[in-house]
């Protein structure tokens, strides 16, 4: 493996400047280990195809772009490749994915690969890398592993770059996916635009608390989305909520649908709902239809109140218009892949972890994991069984994201969860204990674990911890 070393930079870059980048928040404290560029290195070269798998080379520009989420009123954004979402990366279980990332910002950036299961070099975070500095261009490769619907977006300034628009889905398919007779990737956002039609800048104390809800909602960069679907078929529907903080209590004008998957890939058995709850990072794979020609149906989020000062609205995402009808091919199997539960009873926790949050002069509020903002975690020793009780200590939900590891739930209050799931975002309602198992099967390094509300995480309701030998 020679010939890609001018795709990234090593050592010789070593230093803070970037940090000059910083917005107050204490990202820079976390500054990537000594011998990360050896480790990048190794990660670099370790990341090969498996056999009949390909090598998927993608170029991504984070610049700003004019971009129409209302017709005839362009907004300045940030966006990869120009695009609000950035492209959709697709690639099969087995492919290595190589994207090399050119920072056209005025600002340092980093991409973190949501939910993927990749060596800890790749993560895409400040704990393993040097942010991205204006002008120069990063390589990430690795193997994708698992099939599932995942997504990318900057680890840096998360609260205004990814409301900028920097963020885009990442579709892997296994061997045997179910057949339906098309398939659509919806990604969700909100944004608050003032009169002029631009982003307006983060606001007061409502939205450090709250997280930001923004009143133009978005389906693929779109505010006035419409779908039109065959009568008579199924689609299969990935939809990503890329919001900075609004639950989605997800409806299909109240008809009946099919949960096929979740944030960590398919469920072990399809199962019927009329709403899904998808919490800011969180996925769902849902097989929708058959309607019949001529109905019209809305693409909603139900109300739900999630503890914050703000009111909650029900609002609409999309109009779905029904067509001419067309013969349907789906089959959903009725059993969708083996899932092993990884612990069977009540189990043992080994780890609390804190969700809080305090009141403060300086800033009005404070987030924390276990009292501290970028709570320093113990170690965890691989191959040795996680059983966390997340504790939600605070009156409002928040979205909890573990990097790198799938989880399971095991307990929501001492409830085993309605069918059992792989996650890697599940929420936390107020004032609960969520028990979740993991297994650091390897891929040692420095990982994290943090509230998905990006003004929370920004403000440290996180936890940095090591994978060890
Ligand atoms: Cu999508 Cu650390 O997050
Ligand atoms: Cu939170």
């Amino acid at each position: 493996m020679t010939g890609h070393s001018h795709h990234h930079h090593g050592s010789e870059h070593g230093g803070t400047d970037a940090h000059s980048h910083s917005h107050g928040h204490a990202h820079a404290m976390h500054a990537p280990p000594a011998d990360a560029p050896a480790m990048y290195d190794a990660a670099y070269a370790a990341a090969q195809p498996a056999p009949g798998g390909r090598v998927i080379t993608v170029d991504l520009e984070a610049r700003e772009a004019d971009w129409e989420f209302v017709p005839g009123k362009p907004a300045r954004v940030w966006a990869y490749n120009g695009w609000v979402p950035g492209p959709v990366l697709e690639g099969r279980v087995g492919d290595v994915l190589e994207v090399r990332l050119t920072n056209s910002l005025p600002e340092a950036t980093t991409i973190h690969w949501h939910g993927l299961r990749l060596a800890a070099p790749m993560d895409g975070t400040d704990s393993v890398q040097r942010p991205i500095a204006p002008g120069e261009t990063y390589t990430y490769r690795f193997l994708l592993r698992d099939a599932g619907t995942f997504w990318y977006h900057p680890h840096m300034n998360e609260t205004v770059q990814l409301e900028r628009g920097l963020y885009g889905a990442l579709v892997v398919r296994g061997a045997d996916e179910p057949e339906l007779d098309a398939e659509r990737v919806l990604v969700l956002d909100d944004v608050k635009l003032d009169r002029a039609g631009q982003i307006k800048p983060l606001g007061g104390l409502v939205e450090r608390h709250d997280g930001r809800q923004g009143d133009t909602l978005l389906v693929n960069g779109d505010a006035k989305a419409e779908l039109t679907i065959a009568a008579g078929q199924i689609e299969r529907w990935r939809i990503v909520n890329a919001a900075s903080a609004r639950y989605v209590r997800l409806s299909i004008g109240g008809r009946p649908f099919t949960l096929l998957g979740t944030s960590g890939g398919l469920l072990g058995a399809p199962v019927q709902v009329t709403e899904v709850l998808l919490v800011p990072a969180g996925r769902v794979d849902i097989a929708v239809g058959p309607f019949a020609e001529g109905e019209t149906i809305q693409v909603e989020s139900l109300k739900y109140y999630r503890g914050t000062i703000a009111r909650s609205k029900p609002v609409t995402f999309a109009t779905v218009r029904v067509d001419a009808a067309a013969p349907s091919k789906a089959v959903i199997p009725a059993t969708l892949r083996p899932i092993e539960p990884l612990v069977t009873g009540p189990a043992t926790p080994t780890r609390e972890v804190h969700l809080g949050e305090k009141p403060s002069l300086t800033k009005g509020v404070r987030f924390f994991v276990n009292g501290e903002e970028h709570h320093r975690d113990a170690p965890v020793k691989l191959g040795e069984l996680q059983v966390w009780d997340v504790m939600n200590d605070t009156a409002m939900d928040h979205p909890f994201h573990l990097h790198g590891y799938f989880f399971q739930v095991v307990s929501v209050n001492g409830e085993p969860p309605a069918f059992l799931s792989w996650e890697d975002t599940v929420n936390t309602p107020p004032k609960s204990r969520v028990r979740i198992a993991w297994l650091p099967d390897d891929r040692p390094g420095e990982w994290m674990y943090h509230c998905h509300i990006l003004e929370h995480h920004e403000a440290g309701m996180m936890g940095h911890f090591a994978v060890v030998p």
